[in-house]
């Protein structure tokens, strides 16, 4: 009877310490993956990332003034012949999925320009902005960066 009372209080205590670790439905907070870079190559990513985020932007804003070639501008610089050269070594390090999503993304915004010149229609390109952006999604949610000295 004891023991029975000492394992309930047991576990009373014990559930929310291990909750506490863990977010909702019992999964670990932490489940992107870690690519080790060093902090140039981190500063590297990072901004790709800004210039990302920065046509997003641009390109949002164009669509609502209606703007379509100014579509076309902000897309293509997001765009395979705006992406900065990769270092090998950086390259190295980095998964084939995560090089995948960069490729769909440039890639995708070179769609996006194009068919804003050609087809001019704001709502056929926030379609595309939407899909693109799936990547940044992704991507988001599969890796991390973590600060090596190498
Ligand atoms: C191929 C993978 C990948 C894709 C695609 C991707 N990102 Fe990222 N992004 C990352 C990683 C990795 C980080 C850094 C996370 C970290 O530091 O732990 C990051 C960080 C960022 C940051 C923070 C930059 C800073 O200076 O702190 C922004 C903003 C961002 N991404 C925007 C975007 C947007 C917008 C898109 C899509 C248009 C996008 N990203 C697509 C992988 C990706």
């Amino acid at each position: 009877m004891r023991f029975r009372i000492l394992s309930v209080l047991l576990a009373l205590i014990a559930t929310p310490l291990f909750a506490a670790d863990h977010a909702h439905h019992g999964k670990p907070l932490e489940q992107r993956q870690a690519i080790r870079l060093n902090a140039e190559e981190k500063a590297h990513i990072h901004t790709e990332m800004r210039l990302f985020l920065a046509v997003s932007q641009k390109i949002v804003a164009a669509v609502a003034g209606n703007d379509m070639k100014r579509v076309a501008e902000a897309a293509r610089e997001g765009g395979m012949a705006a992406a900065h050269d990769v270092p090998a070594n950086l390259r190295k390090k980095l998964p084939l999925e995560f090089k995948k999503l960069g490729h769909a993304t440039h890639m995708g915004f070179d769609d996006l320009a194009r068919d804003a010149d050609s087809l001019g229609d704001a709502n056929h390109a926030l379609k595309q902005l939407g899909q693109v952006m799936g990547n940044c999604v992704s991507c988001h949610a599969l890796y991390r960066i973590e600060t090596s000295k190498r």
